[in-house]
C-alpha cells in the first residue's frame, strides 16, 4: 500500500472516530441538560459523517457502508466523559486536522487533484469545529446551555456556520440555501 493510501484510511479512521464520539457526545449532552450543545454535536457528527464519506469515495471508490463502518469500528477507541470534557476533545481533535495539510502534500506529490481538495478542505473545516467547540465550551464552563442559534452544516464539506448560514460555503463554495439546518 502507497503511503498516500494509508493517509486516506488513517484519514477515514478520524473520521468514524469523530463521528461516532460526537454520537455519543450528543447523549451526554441532552442527558446533562445542554440540548443547545447536544444539537450542535449531532451537527457535528452529521459533519464527520460527511467526511467519513469523502475518504471512503477516495479510498474505495463509494460511500462507506454500514458493513465498512462495523469493520472499521474495532479499530478506533474513544472514552466519552463530561459535556465538558467531550468539547476539550472535540477542540483537540478538530485541531489535529491541521495535519491534513502534510497529507495534501503527499496528495500533490502522488498526482492525486482529488485527495489534494478533500485534505484541504478538511483542514479549513477542522478550524469551524473546533471554533464551535470552544464557543460551547465558554457556555459550559459557566454550566449554562449555548444560545439557541440555528446551525448549518455545508452537505458537501461539512462546514459548520452558527447563526445565518453564508452565502457560499467559504471552504467549498457550496450555496448556503442548500446547507442543512439543525
Ligand atoms: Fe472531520
Ligand atoms: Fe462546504
Amino acid at each position: 500500500m502507497g503511503k498516500l493510501e494509508d493517509l486516506m484510511l488513517e484519514g477515514m479512521l478520524t473520521e468514524l472516530k469523530a463521528t461516532l464520539l460526537y454520537a455519543e457526545a450528543e447523549k451526554r449532552a441532552t442527558d446533562e441538560g445542554y440540548a443547545n450543545v447536544a444539537r450542535m454535536f449531532k451537527a457535528l457528527s452529521d459533519a464527520e459523517k460527511i467526511h467519513l464519506n469523502l475518504f471512503s469515495r477516495l479510498y474505495y471508490g463509494r460511500d462507506a457502508t454500514e458493513e465498512d463502518v462495523e469493520n472499521l469500528k474495532g479499530k478506533v477507541g474513544f472514552n466519552v466523559g463530561t459535556t465538558k470534557e467531550n468539547l476539550n476533545v472535540c477542540a483537540e481533535v478538530e485541531d489535529e486536522t491541521k495535519q491534513y495539510i502534510d497529507a495534501a502534500n503527499t496528495a500533490i506529490e502522488n498526482g492525486n487533484p482529488g485527495a489534494y481538495v478533500v485534505f484541504t478542505q478538511l483542514a479549513q473545516v477542522g478550524e469551524s469545529h473546533a471554533n464551535a467547540c470552544r464557543n460551547a465550551l465558554k457556555h459550559v464552563e459557566k454550566e449554562e446551555d449555548m444560545q439557541p442559534e440555528k446551525i448549518y452544516v455545508c452537505p458537501t464539506c461539512g462546514y459548520i456556520q452558527v447563526g445565518e448560514p453564508p452565502y457560499r460555503c467559504p471552504v467549498c463554495d457550496e450555496p448556503g440555501k442548500n446547507f442543512i439546518k439543525y
